[in-house]
């Protein structure tokens, strides 16, 4: 907080935490600043006070405890089991403050929680003045007339959440599943009767790590005549007016009824607009619409790839009476539909987004909370996540629905990289209880939540809850039919009459879906839970197979909007190094067996991986594990890569009905802690394989190459808006050389901007017979993409056989030179023969690589290295370690 003084008054400026802007404004009748933030040091007990100790706010128990050296690391080995007694415990913070008596003389003082993990009651000065039972919610309670001139003690209460749940399902008047997470996640049971992160209990990517404490800022705020709670805008276009409207929204409490005026402005656009405002007593809301002239141009907010994020600074300046109030805020314009119409040749509906009117494919992952204990979570993570995402050539994230509406940072960074993110609530996997208090919490929390986000134009849509529909739908809780009826009322009532309505109530700028999978339009005509919520012809859909084989691009569905499939790999070695111990260090130790959480899972991934490589069988073990969590990753970047081409080639088409594809979110982009998961990122925000194929398989063009009944069949992909004429440039490599055995160019191709079409067809047999001594096993195919300019998209290959069955694949002997350049560093590798699934790993170094698990047919390739801390061209070169395929053997 910034006080600057002006003769008579003093001019404040107070960060708004909640409005995530800087307000300023003269406070004419009292000049007394109205914020004291009680951030800091507090006390903390356990149940029976044996355990006291100083604790940051904001923060969690065990973050307390382990700054205080009480617990080790709770992600080192198993100390995520050890460490279960903090959540069975109920924990007190306590803090002393002196509130000074300009402050306490105001009308109205309240006590602010910016967020409270979970259930707690508050006192102050022995005086309960509030309960909790929402981590997703802000709490706001008057305590003006428990004060205290000199020292004020306030204390929060906070119980096991663990217990709480247990005990509130236990009070349930009937079940309401699931009970417990399978054995395997080694989780707590009953999260859906707290609102609190679904995660938090375990998951089958994470660990149960049910945290307590005061995440966010608590602080007292004092006024007299009124204050600011929450301030919004909303750009919208009428189509048929040509015309956008910014509809600014002010919440405000206010000690008596106000009137006066509200200006606002664009002053980029030299418009101003003055309303007269008039606030009611108490909590109120005004809504203002400033109508910008037909004639304005707007510079529009575009998704990344698609142009650039462009803002305008709005002023919001108001007098009431006495009280003059302004604050700035940035508008982003832009318009995004919801496309569900009937497709020719096709049974379902399309579904589509459309951005300022143009279809865009949306290219991404998933996003999960990025630790448990979210106040490690700072906005250098998020920023260095997203910005990954971006440099995979993603435009999209779903903030999924089993975690925490992420922090306003979060936001803020996915609208300046044209990052669309689809904002789930926070309802995964279960069903939830009905009682009124429940629904009550809820309410609240999707009020605030909308308000606090809705300005943001990178959220193109609101999702009710994660694949609870198709729980429904497809009994995955064993619910007798004579009590179905009751849980389906239940789910309607939740998401469609509560939080739908209120939705569309708060925000009509966006879509909004019940669920996801969901067939969506197709889902309401069937009362909300379809039949099939994975009917690939209407909606999204979620898949997973891990023992189909993963290179048959015929066992995916053909679906219209993929948002949610993916595959297994491990950490790199250099990040589970940082939880474990040598002993850890293979595939089938303890420590393995703990992390992964997925029933299975390890076994599948090898499974998956032997369908096409040699499993490792090295018999040095630690060389084995090494090899193995290679393995894993170079089969997850094969597999994801496999699928998201299908669906990339597929948005132009129809076939048997399917089709049309136009969203591609893989599962997930980033981790929780240092295991095995299906994550592109790992925990250590290292990227994985999968995270560099991204950057091929989500470029703008891309040739994706696949075969179909014996036919080599490629595809020219474009997400650009312009026309291309594109030739493919076909080359055949034996594995035994790096001189190609030959080369084809297909007929340049009318490729339209947002579409893929075949631009080459040959029988794979014919094609290697014109190629001299080439056969399944001894040869591989290279393309690419090019027109007068040159290529066009990166180099993409396909192999003929499995590597496995692969004759003649050699130990290419790779060397590096690392050299130090002004962008950052320049490794120079040669090779000595044609080289799969090349990977540069330089540790604990952090950093990434322009490109890394390549295939490598040339002799000598560069590649560079972006580091994120400083290091030098002897580090890395002494940290380097290149894998190929063959090293396994
Ligand atoms: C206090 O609680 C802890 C943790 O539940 C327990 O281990 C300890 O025995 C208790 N101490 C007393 C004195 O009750
Ligand atoms: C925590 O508080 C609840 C409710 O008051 C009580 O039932 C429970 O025994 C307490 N737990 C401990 C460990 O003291
Ligand atoms: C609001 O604006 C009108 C017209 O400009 C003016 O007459 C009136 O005094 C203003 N009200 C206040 C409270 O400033
Ligand atoms: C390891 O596997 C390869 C490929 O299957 C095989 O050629 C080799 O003999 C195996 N080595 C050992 C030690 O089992
Ligand atoms: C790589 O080095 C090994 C061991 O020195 C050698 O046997 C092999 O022939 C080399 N590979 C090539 C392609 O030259």
């Amino acid at each position: 907080m910034i006080a600057l003084r002006n003769p008579g008054n003093i001019f404040v400026c107070l960060y708004c935490a909640w409005c995530f802007r800087v307000l300023c404004g003269y406070n004419v009748t009292r000049p007394e600043a109205d914020k004291l933030i009680l951030n800091g040091k507090w006390t903390l007990k356990n149940s029976n006070g044996t355990l006291s100790l100083t604790a940051t706010v904001p923060g969690c128990v065990h973050s307390a405890l382990l700054q205080q050296g009480m617990i080790k690391d709770p992600y080192f080995r198993f100390n995520d089991v050890a460490y279960k007694w903090i959540a069975l415990e109920n924990w007190t913070y306590t803090t002393t403050f002196l509130v000074p008596p300009s402050l306490r003389a105001k009308q109205e003082v309240h006590l602010v929680f910016e967020g409270v993990d979970t259930v707690a009651s508050i006192t102050v000065n022995g005086i309960t003045v509030g309960k909790t039972d929402n981590m997703f919610r802000r709490y706001d309670l008057r305590v003006s007339e428990v004060l205290l001139e000199g020292e004020n003690v306030l204390e929060v209460r906070l119980l096991s959440p663990v217990l709480y749940a247990a005990g509130r399902s236990q009070a349930s008047a009937y079940r309401v599943p699931p009970d417990c997470p399978p054995e395997v996640q080694q989780g707590e049971c009953h999260v859906n009767f707290i609102r609190k992160a679904q995660s938090s209990f375990s998951w089958d990517w994470g660990p149960s790590l049910p945290t307590l404490g005061l995440w966010k800022e608590v602080r007292l705020e004092a006024y007299d005549v009124l204050r600011l709670v929450h301030l919004s805008s909303v750009p919208v276009y009428d189509a048929s007016l040509s015309q956008w409207t910014v509809e600014v929204e002010l919440c405000v409490d206010a000690a008596e009824a106000l009137k006066g005026n509200v200006t606002l402005s664009l002053p980029e656009l030299g418009t101003m607009q003055e309303f007269p405002a008039v606030f009611s007593a108490g909590h109120a809301k005004s809504t203002f619409v400033l109508h910008l002239e037909r004639s304005k141009e707007v510079k529009l907010w575009w998704p990344n790839g698609h142009g650039g994020q462009p803002s305008y600074l709005l002023s919001v300046a108001g007098l009431l009476g006495s009280l003059s109030l302004r604050a700035d805020t940035q508008v982003y314009f832009r318009t995004v539909e919801l496309v569900q119409e009937p497709i020719t040749g096709s049974p379902g509906l399309s579904f589509y987004f459309r951005v300022n009117r143009k279809p865009i494919f949306l290219k991404g992952s998933n996003w999960i909370p990025a630790h448990a204990l979210q106040d490690r979570v700072t906005p250098a993570v998020i920023k260095n996540l997203l910005q990954s995402a971006v440099d995979a050539n993603m435009n999209a994230v779903r903030v999924w629905g089993g975690g925490v509406y992420e922090q306003d940072v979060f936001y803020s960074t996915c609208d300046e990289l044209g990052v669309m993110v689809w904002q789930d609530f926070m309802f995964a996997c279960a069903l939830y209880p009905m009682e009124p208090d429940f629904i009550q919490t809820v309410r609240e929390e999707v009020l605030q939540q909308v308000r606090r986000l809705k300005s943001h134009p990178s959220i193109i849509v609101w999702s009710g809850n994660n694949e609870n529909e198709a729980a429904l739908a497809t009994d995955w809780f064993g619910i007798p039919a004579s009590q179905r009826p009751r849980y389906l009322r239940d789910y309607v009532s939740l998401y469609v009459d509560n939080i739908r309505a209120m939705v569309l109530e708060e925000d009509r700028s966006r879509p909004f879906l019940v669920s996801s999978p969901t067939n969506a339009a197709e889902s309401q005509q069937e009362g909300w839970v379809a039949a099939d919520p994975y009917d690939p012809r209407y909606g999204d859909t979620h898949y997973y197979s891990y023992t189909q084989d993963c290179w048959d691009w015929r066992t995916f569905p053909r679906t219209r909007f993929a948002s949610e499939y993916g595959f297994q790999s491990w950490p790199s070695f250099s990040t589970l190094q940082e939880a474990s111990v040598a002993e850890d260090w293979s595939y089938h130790s303890r420590f393995s067996s703990h992390r992964q959480h997925h029933d299975g899972g390890n076994q599948q991934m090898l499974q998956q991986a032997a369908l096409h490589f040699h499993l490792p069988n090295s018999s040095d073990p630690p060389r084995n594990y090494r090899h193995t969590l290679y393995l894993t990753q170079v089969t997850q970047a094969q597999c994801v890569k496999t699928q998201t081409e299908f669906y990339r080639r597929s948005r132009s088409e129809i076939v048997e009905g399917k089709g049309h594809t136009m969203g591609a979110l893989y599962w997930q982009l980033n981790d929780i802690w240092q295991a095995p998961s299906w994550s592109s990122i790992d925990f250590s925000s290292k990227w994985k394989m999968l995270h560099y194929f991204a950057q091929g398989f989500f470029a703008p063009v891309v040739a994706v190459g696949f075969e179909d009944e014996g036919a080599l069949i490629i595809y020219a992909v474009s997400d650009l808006s312009t026309d291309l004429l594109l030739h493919a440039v076909v080359s055949v490599y034996a594995w035994s050389s790096q001189d190609p055995v030959c080369a084809l160019k297909s007929s340049p191709a009318l490729v339209r901007g947002g579409s893929a079409s075949a631009i080459f067809k040959q029988p794979i047999a014919g094609l290697l017979a014109g190629c001299g001594r080439c056969s399944r096993l001894s040869c591989l195919v290279t393309f690419q993409l090019q027109d007068a300019r040159g290529p066009q998209g990166p180099l993409n290959y396909l192999f003929l056989s499995s590597p496995k069955d692969a004759l003649c694949l050699q130990a290419p002997n790779i060397t590096a030179v690392v050299q130090q350049d002004r962008e950052g560093f320049v490794v120079t590798l040669r090779s000595l023969a044609v080289a799969p699934y090349v990977w540069l790993d330089v540790g604990a170094i952090l950093g990434r690589f322009s490109s890394n698990g390549f295939l490598m047919v040339t002799r000598e390739t560069v590649v560079h290295f972006f580091p994120w801390e400083p290091t030098s061209a002897a580090d890395l070169a002494r940290a380097l370690v290149i894998t190929t395929l063959r090293d396994l053997y």
